[in-house]
């Protein structure tokens, strides 16, 4: 970062003071780390656009060592956001400049360089960490102290199952009865070391998909007939899944969840046009994580806007599971229990 900018403005690491053209005196770095998560029970449509509460309510589990780390500096000549070593431009960088907006709508020019270990915006939860890695470091290095809740509901906006990578273990997403949404936030179930699992993503594809999730699910609920029966059964499934994890019943855990992914599945294909997601691959693995269970292998198949296939199984299953997802992939990662959004 040092020597980035012009005009004699030097920005380096840790915190420090200076003034820029603007007169703004205050410069401050911080970096924060989060793990993506993988939604247990979807959450799949909006209840409020603009402040992007969800229809239904969601339950996750954070997973490492997948993570977004994200440096922020507050107080620059200009903004300029980087991601995995290249420069935001056109939509992605206007939201991330509204984002940082919520921060401070008087806020300074701010510079942003974030970078994934795990491919970005290919259905495996990027937005999910890096909008709770950017939240916790922009709130930071614009001097605010935000505890668990404040910065939940901060990620919320900037992608919604962001406010879930706040905490790590199982964490779960209400929706809002309050109008301006402050109530519709994470909340944690059980920290990381509450039961120990592993989740094998099975890696169709790692390109960036073509329809983003707020556009698939934006047109789902617009157009899907089936779009009423998914929001009515979304409490219940949390329910039972918040109850599975409690009771560390993995069965009863793996059955709703794939569930819950089914039948979001079943609003996006009855969307209109369609939003297929799937691959060939995508299916194959659906059957296989099929036989496993059918051969008394511990083993639930969860998807989300992509391709990809998650499968949950225990670390005592992973290598032969992992060995079966090989046969139609040709890359997994096994991954396992993460934990929370923290500053570095
Ligand atoms: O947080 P978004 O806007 O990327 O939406 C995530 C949607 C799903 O991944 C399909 C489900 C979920 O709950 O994470």
């Amino acid at each position: 970062m040092v020597g980035m900018f012009p005009m004699g403005f030097t920005v380096g690491a840790g915190s420090k003071s200076t003034q820029n053209r603007r007169g703004y005196t205050r410069v401050m770095k911080a970096t924060a780390l989060a793990h993506p998560n993988i939604a247990l029970i979807k959450y799949w449509g909006k209840h409020d656009r603009v402040l992007n509460t969800p229809a239904v309510p969601s339950l996750s589990v954070t997973l490492a060592p997948f993570k977004t780390e994200t440096s922020v500096t507050w107080g620059t000549p200009i903004d300029h956001f980087v991601i995995n070593g290249v420069t935001v431009a056109g939509d992605a960088s206007a939201r991330v400049a509204q984002f940082l907006d919520l921060i401070d709508p008087k806020r300074p020019p701010v510079a942003i360089e974030s970078h994934n270990n795990f491919p970005t915006a290919a259905g495996l939860a990027s937005s999910s960490s890096a909008f709770a890695a950017l939240a916790l470091a922009a709130s930071t290095a614009a001097g605010q102290a935000l505890n668990p809740t404040a910065l939940s509901i901060l990620a919320r906006q900037g992608s919604g199952s962001a406010s879930r990578s706040v905490w790590g273990g199982f964490v779960s997403w209400t929706t809002a009865d309050r109008e301006d949404g402050t109530d519709s936030h994470g909340h944690p179930i059980a920290p990381k070391d509450h039961w120990d699992l592993a989740v094998l993503v099975a890696l169709v594809s790692d390109q960036k998909k073509a329809v983003s999730s707020r556009d698939g699910m934006n047109l789902t609920q617009e157009t899907s007939p089936l779009f009423g029966g998914w929001e009515a059964s979304g409490p219940a499934d949390v329910a039972e899944a918040k109850a599975a994890i409690l009771a560390k019943d993995l069965s009863r855990l793996g059955t709703v969840m794939e569930h819950s992914t089914m039948k979001m599945v079943a609003t996006m294909f009855s969307a209109q046009p369609a939003v297929i997601y799937m691959q060939p691959a995508t299916v194959a693995v659906l059957h296989a994580v099929r036989a496993l269970r059918a051969k008394g292998i511990p083993a639930w198949a969860t998807m989300d806007a992509g391709p990809n296939v998650k499968v949950l199984t225990t670390p005592q299953a992973a290598h032969q599971v992992e060995a079966t997802l090989l046969q139609h992939v040709k890359t997994v990662h096994t991954l396992s229990v993460g934990g929370p959004a923290r500053l570095i």
